[in-house]
């Protein structure tokens, strides 16, 4: 089945013709990183008026790079959520308006589900279950233990801030510019090492809960005490996250026999992470390539391909939502 899905959750309008949830044929990207950049974060109202200027062309793109017209397309998909509502309007009701017009299926896809299967995008053989998946985003960090498609029991998240949020957080107190996650990672990965600098690790024993607002207020500490250089900060402050989510990684791997890691989300572009994940796993660790980690429509499509497979339609007349809510993922 080749489905058109769109996405426009956050900050990026994107369109992308995937074929039976596995292959992407295009998956273009209109970031708004730039428009952002000078207030030093997303700005709602901000993104959603730029959604509104992109959604069509990014869609004709799409299908233009795929080689095929809506004549071609055999069911639609759009992100419902979670997301920024305003955000998340234009791309869903772009994604059912095509569907209404040309009576085709609709899906509507849960984002964090979407996140998930970029890694069925990637070349070979489908991922195996069960698998313990990790998303690590700019605004969800949640341990997800996915049993068949469409099967997932949440482990345990982040109690305060996304590992994605912190790192954004930690690069505005570097003064690095904006989105600060790769920011940092650069500086961290040009660091000859932390000099001496040891960051808080809150591990929360017994749970598979996440903590990092106490590291970014032990960064704030640290830069208030001008002692140390930015990229030392960054390197220690890198680790200290790397080093939190490998370790629960790996342990509950052990425990659930999980058969494989898939990791999703922003954060997983990131090299450090992706290195240590891999080094202390026992079992294979799935990490899609940098551009289908962030958000993209074709990891949408993959999800949606999924569900449409199995015989699930969203009706027309379904509300996005905006909160992280797995009880949700498959809410029909
Ligand atoms: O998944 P995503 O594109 O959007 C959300 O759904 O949130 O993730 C964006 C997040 C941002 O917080 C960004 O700073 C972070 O991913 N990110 C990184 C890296 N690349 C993107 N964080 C650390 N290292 C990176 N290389
Ligand atoms: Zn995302």
């Amino acid at each position: 089945m080749r489905v058109l899905a769109i996405e426009s959750s956050c900050d990026e309008t994107s369109a992308a013709v995937v074929v039976d949830g596995r292959v992407a044929l295009s998956n273009v990207v209109a970031s708004q990183v730039d428009l952002h950049a000078t207030y030093g974060g997303v700005v709602p109202e901000v993104a959603s008026r730029q959604h509104l200027l992109k959604v069509i062309p990014v869609i004709q793109e799409a299908l233009a790079d795929a080689g095929c017209t809506l004549d071609d397309i055999e069911a639609v998909a759009g992100t419902r959520g979670p997301g920024l509502a305003g955000s998340l309007l234009v791309g869903y009701n772009a994604a059912k308006a095509i569907a209404y017009g040309r009576g085709l299926p609709f899906l509507g896809a849960n984002h964090l589900e979407g996140h998930i299967y970029a890694n069925w995008l990637v070349e070979g053989p489908a991922p195996r279950f069960p698998a313990l998946c990790l998303i690590v985003s700019g605004g969800h960090t949640d341990l997800v233990f996915m049993r068949g498609h469409g099967q997932y029991e949440r482990l345990g998240g982040t109690r305060d801030d996304a590992a994605g949020e912190a790192f954004d957080k930690v690069g505005r107190l570097l003064g690095l510019p904006f989105p600060g996650g790769p920011a940092v990672a650069r500086e961290a990965d040009a660091a000859t090492g932390a000099d001496g600098l040891e960051l808080p690790r809150a591990w929360l024993h017994g749970t598979c809960d996440f903590s990092f607002s106490g590291l970014k207020t032990a960064v704030l500490h640290t830069v208030q005490r001008n002692k140390y250089s930015v990229p030392a900060i960054a390197f220690a402050f890198q680790e200290a996250v790397v080093d939190v989510l490998a370790t629960k990684v790996s342990r509950l791997v052990r425990e659930l026999g999980a058969a494989e890691v898939l990791v999703a989300g922003g954060v997983a572009a990131n090299r450090r992470l992706r290195e240590e994940l891999r080094r202390r796993s026992p079992v294979p660790v799935r990490i899609p390539p940098p551009k289908l980690c962030t958000d993209n429509a074709a990891m949408i499509g993959a999800a949606a391909g999924h569900r449409l497979a199995l015989g699930e339609r969203s009706p027309l007349d379904e509300d996005v939502f905006s909160t992280n809510d797995w009880s949700r993922v498959g809410e029909r």
